[in-house]
């Protein structure tokens, strides 16, 4: 007995030496070519299962083709909740079944490694603290947050079992059409980039140690030029010219490299007739060579397989698949079948692809696993569950909620109401919390409204809270689009002082929510215009992934709040605007448009402001009220003669000269007069909030360095050129000029 004691530890100690090994080659050398294609197929959770999760019906695991999937197809990875979202002790206990099989049921025992989308927290987790979505994040203008839901996200889905999250997306949220918008930090580079990295450093940690069990890895997508559809329909072609390509679209994807990021996922679509999923020069000359990328690059959902199908760049799925390996796919999110593997196989077999290239990719799989920590302990972190969902990671969603939601109109200061009003609330998005959450809440689309926890407030719920039931009168006036009783809305309005309409969108994502109008449907409108007829005030909220086109009421309504997707907390923190308990301080990430057909963006050429052309939007980037004043004075700027290389030193004196404290996003941007490539007329370079009491000022310092003026010169490179720049803060300027 104890003889076998001793040797089921000299046992372990070997298992253990050889897992623990992060001689990743060690592990390769022993691979057969099977067990390396199967670790670059990523399949989804359905097909290892026999029944979906609705709310009805529990989830089932079907443990021979998990076993299957592990044993036989050796996959490495698997992703996806099927379809509706688990609560962590269903994760917990599907993780170790598909662990125990890794782990203890395969030759080399590789653990598999895990993916989600916890795209504003652990989405597809029951129970789990959700932010508001990365739209509303940027407008708090607060990297912290960011940093800070990428944290709490981690934790969560970590304690389920989960060591990878698919986010951040750092695309450029150029295109008001989008479906995928609010996915995005919006139409500024600089904030991107920096909501990007935070969120990443959130994630992975300020040293990128994701062996630490509160640490995943993170995946920055969709690269390259996703989000620049020119129809605006998703997944459909994007033509971004190489100089803009490298200006406006991959800044963020290399603040996130140069963040650590341990992972990168693909660009469902094509640019310039090229699929990315082929494209060498995205996936290689860029993402490897110049951005010096070292992590796994995985392939969006069924995408290999597009390429034949969709795109019709392939004759054949093989010949897809030899096309995305060969141009630097790691992993495929197969995602339903073994298609990949057997046609990778057998492309190898055929010498048609390389086995160095294999190689390469499992190396870096291998690498993910061995950083991550999997080889130690490939199963949930239980012990995190004290600190799932807590008070304190609640309460941050909130904050971030009521930092984003931005004013935008306030005519005689008709906000805040007082609590003892008399109020008429209306419209679609008034009594519902999916509106709130929007896509990728429970499930994938988001919109199964019966699913959302109860505890959570509407805005409805949160203003009778402040205001008292008695004088709060609800009446939904329409659906989406359709008329319910708009004449019933109208009616109550009589007999109440004030309305607030909550209009926008019901919950969307990907595809599924294309539109070809940004238009609101005909029923929203007519309620406002309706209520509009007794000349009561009227509030409007707006809650919507994208900004869809309120011209034709904005002038009817005396104030107007923009709530994007504000998340779980998203009630609460309208109704604290709303009724003053919070001085709104969010401001727009992108430019809310006026016209269908006037979409440019703040950042935009001098030509597309020369009289006729202008940029009035509805409102611009940057734009956000507040229920104090501030005055800017005393720009400064260190020097009047720049030298490359410098730094730049500028100061700004913020003070607020209203009655109430108030959080201020500072923003600073650069003009370049006159450059070889047509300058925009400016950038946003720089953004710091200050807190401020009333009648208190502070000055702030802002560092420019000689990378914040160059910009994609006409070899497609980046380049400085000396002359005159110009600073701007709110309404102050100051000039300099670079000098060689
Ligand atoms: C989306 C990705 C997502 C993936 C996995 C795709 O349809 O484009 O953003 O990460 O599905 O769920």
């Amino acid at each position: 007995m104890k003889t076998l004691q001793i040797l089921m530890v000299f046992m372990g100690l070997i298992m253990v030496n050889v897992l623990l090994a992060t001689d990743v080659d060690a592990l390769l050398k022993q691979m057969s070519l099977e067990e390396k294609v199967g670790q670059m197929t990523q399949v989804t959770l359905q097909v290892v299962s026999d029944q979906a999760a609705t709310p009805t019906q529990p989830f089932k695991l079907n443990p021979d083709k998990l076993a299957e999937a592990i044993t036989k197809y050796h996959v490495g990875s698997l992703l996806n909740v099927y379809d509706l979202a688990f609560t962590p002790e269903q994760w917990q206990e599907l993780i170790t079944s598909i662990q125990d099989i890794a782990t203890k049921q395969t030759r080399l025992g590789i653990p598999v490694i895990y993916g989600v989308d916890a795209i504003h927290g652990a989405n597809y987790t029951k129970g789990a603290t959700l932010f508001p979505q990365s739209i509303a994040m940027a407008a708090t203008f607060n990297p912290a947050f960011s940093k800070k839901e990428g944290e709490i996200a981690a934790l969560e889905i970590r304690a389920c079992g989960i060591p990878w999250n698919f986010n951040p997306v750092l695309g450029m949220g150029r295109n008001p059409l989008w479906s995928r918008l609010w996915e995005t930090y919006g139409e500024d580079v600089y904030l991107t980039s920096e909501m990007g990295k935070a969120y990443v450093k959130g994630q992975e940690g300020d040293q990128n140690t994701v062996s630490d069990p509160v640490r995943v890895a993170s995946c920055m997508k969709h690269y390259l030029g996703y989000s620049f559809p020119l129809s605006g329909k998703d997944r459909t072609p994007a033509w971004i010219p190489e100089r803009m390509l490298r200006e406006i679209f991959l800044p963020p994807f290399a603040a996130a490299v140069e963040a650590g990021t341990h992972t990168v996922m693909v660009n469902s679509s094509e640019i310039n007739g090229i699929p990315v999923h082929a494209d060498p020069f995205a996936l290689i000359t860029l993402l490897r060579e110049e951005l010096a990328f070292k992590g796994v690059v995985v392939s969006d959902w069924r995408d290999i397989l597009n390429l034949h199908d969709r795109e019709h760049i392939a004759d054949s799925p093989k010949e897809a698949v030899r096309m995305a390996v060969m141009a630097g796919i790691d992993m495929s999110m197969v995602p339903y079948d073994y298609s990949f593997y057997n046609d990778l196989l057998a492309l190898v077999k055929e010498g048609k692809v390389p086995e160095s290239r294999i190689d390469e990719a499992v190396r870096r799989i291998l690498q993910l696993k061995a950083d991550l920590g999997l080889f130690e302990n490939p199963y949930p972190e239980k012990s995190l569950m004290k600190q799932f969902a807590s008070s304190e990671a609640v309460e941050t969603s909130l904050e971030a909620a009521r930092q984003a939601i931005t004013l935008l109109k306030n005519t005689d200061g008709i906000l805040p109401l007082k609590k003892n009003a008399k109020i008429l609330v209306t419209g679609p998005n008034a009594n519902m919390l999916s509106v709130l959450n929007g896509g990728w809440t429970y499930t994938w689309q988001g919109n199964l409204e019966e699913v959302y926890p109860q505890e959570k407030m509407t805005v409805l719920e949160a203003v009778e809270e402040k205001a008292g039931k008695g004088n709060v009168t609800f009446i939904p006036g329409t659906e989406f689009d359709k008329e319910v009783d708009i004449a019933a809305a109208v009616n109550a309005l009589k007999q109440s002082d004030y309305a607030i309409v909550c209009l926008g969108e019901l919950p969307y994502c990907e595809t599924p929510g294309n539109i070809d109008d940004l238009r609101l449907p005909e029923a929203q409108y007519k309620l406002v215009e309706q209520l509009a007829t007794l000349n009561k005030p009227i509030i409007l909220v707006m809650i919507e992934g994208r900004p869809r086109l309120i011209t034709r009421i904005s002038e009817l309504a005396d104030g107007i709040l923009l709530a994007y997707l504000p998340g779980p907390e998203g009630g609460r923190a309208i109704a604290d605007i709303i009724f003053g308990d919070v001085n709104p301080s969010g401001k727009l990430p992108i430019t809310y448009p006026k016209s269908a057909n006037d979409f440019k963006c703040y950042d935009h050429k001098f030509s597309e402001i020369t009289p006729p052309n202008r940029y009035e939007p509805l409102f611009p980037f940057g734009y956000g009220l507040s229920y104090t004043n501030y005055t800017y004075s005393d720009l400064k700027v260190d020097k009047e003669q720049v030298k490359k290389g410098e730094e730049i030193k500028i100061t700004i004196t913020v003070k607020n000269t209203g009655n109430v404290a108030g959080r201020e996003v500072i923003l600073l941007y650069l003009s370049d007069l006159f450059r070889s490539v047509t300058p925009p007329v400016r950038q946003l370079k720089r953004f710091q909030d200050v807190t401020l009491k009333p009648g208190e000022s502070k000055t702030v310092e802002f560092v420019l360095k000689t990378h914040d003026l160059s910009f994609i010169g006409i070899d497609n490179k980046r380049i400085t050129e000396p002359g005159e720049f110009v600073i701007s803060v709110a309404d102050l300027m100051q000039k300099f000029n670079l000098v060689d």
